[in-house]
């Protein structure tokens, strides 16, 4: 059987995590072939070839989206080249998976995912959380009942960068702070928990910093089936582990999900805060092989979307940041 050929776009630090992956997958299940990077730089490109066993390298993006063996992308761009390099790697025929957030704006996304669905290509935004087995257990617990009805979500991911106004975190040009970059997975969360419909209310506020992106913000989604999230993200405050927790609060008991954007913990808490399972789970690699895993079995089944990471999610998601911004701004 043929091998799906992979083209990795860009050589930064989640690049080089996915390679890592990608690298530990093709040599655990022959599935895939880690076959092609590209990088501005021929000789970035060249090194993370080295680096990882890669046998093709190319000095542009458009190269490697010009070679006919490329059956999927990973896009791990800063955020503003995320839907134009979608858009055209879909044009070159090939299968994406794009870094979050997949766009900056909702409006961005919708011409992206029409053309994925006019060409019958895959496209799937990475949103690695959702496939970690310890998420997938908080999520089983919520949706069999064993938190009862749920109440209320809180989730916070807070770190403090050092600030460079260039850097892809602070510089607007390249789609930086805090809502896009980490926003995103506390958004994701509460979507996913809340039964991914649209929240039929948003508050928010944020602090910019000196090069005018958000350095922190703070949202409170609430839906008609009663349920509200609290939410905050930043780029500038760390508040240790208290601040890159979830919780899932239900009217029988809670889900703590630490560090839940890359949980390995799953624990259920009764009503009182006490512990009633924990559910461990370290990641084979470094977790990001279970997205890979995901790619492959869509491309094998011929599935152009994912069932975990649907286009609506990524649209919905898109929609309640452009929301966020909004509000925050008014
Ligand atoms: N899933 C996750 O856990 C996770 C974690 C971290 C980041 N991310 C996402 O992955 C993406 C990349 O993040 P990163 O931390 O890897 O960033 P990074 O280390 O800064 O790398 C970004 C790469 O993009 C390329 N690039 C193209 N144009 C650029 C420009 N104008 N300025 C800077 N770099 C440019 C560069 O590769 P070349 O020089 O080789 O072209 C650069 O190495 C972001 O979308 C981020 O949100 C995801």
């Amino acid at each position: 059987m043929k091998k799906i050929r992979w083209g990795i776009i860009a050589t930064g630090a989640i690049a080089s995590k996915f390679a890592q992956a990608c690298r530990f997958e093709c040599d655990r299940s022959g599935i895939s072939e880690l076959y092609a990077v590209a990088s501005r730089d021929e000789v970035k490109s060249l090194n993370f070839a080295n680096t990882w066993n890669i046998p093709v390298s190319y000095a542009s993006y458009e190269e490697l989206l010009a070679d006919p063996e490329v059956d999927v992308v990973y896009i791990a761009t800063p955020h503003s080249m995320h839907a134009p390099l979608s858009y055209s790697a879909l044009q070159s025929g090939k299968a994406v998976l794009c870094e979050k957030p997949v766009s900056l704006h909702r409006d961005e996304l919708e011409p992206v995912i029409a053309l994925a669905r006019q060409k019958k290509l895959f496209f799937m935004e990475a949103m690695w959380m959702k496939f970690n087995p310890s998420f997938q257990t908080a999520l089983k617990w919520a949706l069999s009942g064993k938190i009862g009805f749920l109440r209320y979500i809180r989730s916070d991911f807070c770190f403090s960068a050092q600030f460079n106004p260039v850097d892809r975190l602070f510089d607007p040009a390249l789609g930086g702070g805090a809502l896009l970059d980490v926003g995103i997975y506390p958004v994701t969360l509460a979507h996913m928990f809340s039964g991914g419909k649209k929240p039929s209310s948003i508050s928010a506020i944020m602090r910019n910093g000196p090069t005018g992106v958000d350095i922190w913000n703070k949202a409170v989604l609430s839906w008609d089936s009663g349920v509200f999230a609290d939410l905050s993200s930043s780029i500038s405050i760390h508040g240790g582990a208290a601040l890159r927790s979830a919780l899932i609060v239900g009217e029988q008991g809670s889900i703590l999900l630490p560090d839940f954007w890359m949980a390995q913990r799953a624990v259920l808490l009764n009503t009182e805060g006490l512990e009633l399972a924990v559910a461990e789970a370290p990641f084979e690699c470094n977790g990001y092989e279970y997205e890979i895993r995901e790619v492959e079995h869509c491309l094998l089944g011929g599935k152009i979307e994912s069932s975990v990471q649907t286009w609506s999610d990524s649209i919905m998601v898109m929609e309640i940041l452009d929301q966020i911004r909004k509000v925050a701004a008014t």
